[in-house]
């Protein structure tokens, strides 16, 4: 085990990175059992500038669980925009399981602070951390010490039963030597439900020199553009609306570069969800792979004529070739029927 040693630095890993942070990145957010290489691909065949894997338990990779090991598995070419994300309550795990993430290649690893599921916060990881601070920083100075790539931290404005300072907690992280922190502006208890106030992303800009990347809330290409403005920060990072509407990022890119931004037409919608779903079955398996693809059918099939019927009748298939089948048979009747004749939804 290496702990509290200072490992040289790949220096070019952090002129990579902050040149990444440098050009206003629109990032695609961690999320468990979505954002697999596959999906970061897609995302940033859109235009997402940055990724990451989903969050890997520490306990988990240290076993060596192939489930486990294959999250942490990257495309080829990827490695420059993403970074792997490790959780776990140990501070010296999540220095081991760090040194196992960096070698898998990624550009920086991340520290999952900010997980308000009750089973791993109660336990003291992700969002637990929130409730020791000094331990938080103290855990990811000696990641940062002991792994040659940058280090990044994504948490909460803070637990939440006491007024919220993020400010502290960052210049606590910087000082520790992490080059960057993405803030989900809601508190752990609040987990995904109310408002997430980006005011605090502003506030914690001011207090810290290292690049704030703001989460949380954003729905549309719009909010994007809303979220630089109101927060100054370095990043945006996406999450659920890149669950449902992976065009996001490239109709962010388009109002960045002052264009309209171009919804997806019908056409590219259906071809997603089959895509998506030859993928799922290819590397899940037939009926968890078809499973795996439902969360993004409701987003994926929305301003399709008839899609939320569509929809329906594939939520009672769990065959890929049925999946397909449905799916060639609605554009069929969307070609040759008036699409003026078809509902919306
Ligand atoms: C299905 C799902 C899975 C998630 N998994 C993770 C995860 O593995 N690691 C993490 O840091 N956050 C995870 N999150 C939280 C998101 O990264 C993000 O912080 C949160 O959804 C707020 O951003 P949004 O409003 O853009 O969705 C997950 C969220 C969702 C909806």
């Amino acid at each position: 085990m290496r702990d509290e040693t200072t490992a040289e630095k790949d220096m070019a890993a952090r002129t990579r990175l902050d040149g990444i942070l440098a050009r206003r990145p629109v990032m695609l957010a961690p999320m468990e059992d979505v954002t697999d290489a596959y999906f970061r691909g897609l995302c940033r065949a859109f235009g997402a500038d940055f990724t990451f894997t989903e969050f890997v338990n520490v306990e988990m990779l240290l076993a060596g669980a192939p489930t486990v090991r294959r999250k942490i598995e990257l495309a080829p070419g990827e490695e420059p925009t993403v970074g792997i994300q490790i959780y776990g309550a140990n501070r010296e795990r999540l220095v081991e399981a760090s040194l196992i993430a960096e070698a898998a290649g990624p550009a920086v690893i991340d520290i999952n602070c900010g997980c308000w599921v009750p089973k791993i916060a109660r336990r003291g990881a992700g969002s637990g951390w929130l409730r020791d601070v000094p331990a938080m920083a103290e855990m990811a100075g000696a990641i940062v010490r002991a792994v040659r790539l940058p280090v990044t931290v994504k948490t909460r404005i803070g637990w939440g039963d006491s007024p919220p300072r993020p400010d502290l907690m960052a210049r606590r992280l910087e000082d520790a030597g992490v080059a960057a922190i993405t803030l989900h502006c809601r508190t752990a208890l609040q987990g995904h439900k109310g408002t997430a106030d980006w005011s605090w992303a502003a506030r914690v800009r001011e207090a810290v020199s290292i690049p704030i990347i703001v989460n949380g809330g954003v729905e549309t290409a719009a909010d994007v553009e809303r979220a630089f403005q109101e927060t100054g920060c370095a990043s945006v990072m996406i999450g659920r609306a890149a669950l449902n509407h992976p065009w996001i990022f490239r109709e962010a890119r388009q109002l960045a570069a002052g264009l309209p931004a171009t919804p997806p037409t019908v056409a590219e919608r259906l071809e997603l969800c089959r895509q998506h779903l030859r993928h799922n079955a290819a590397i899940r398996g037939e009926r968890h792979g078809v499973h795996a693809t439902r969360r993004h059918f409701q987003g994926y099939l929305s301003d399709v004529p008839g899609g939320m019927d569509l929809r329906r009748r594939m939520l009672v298939d769990e065959t890929l070739t049925g999946n397909l089948a449905l799916i060639d048979a609605h554009e069929a009747a969307l070609t040759s029927a008036p699409l003026a004749a078809m509902p919306v939804a």
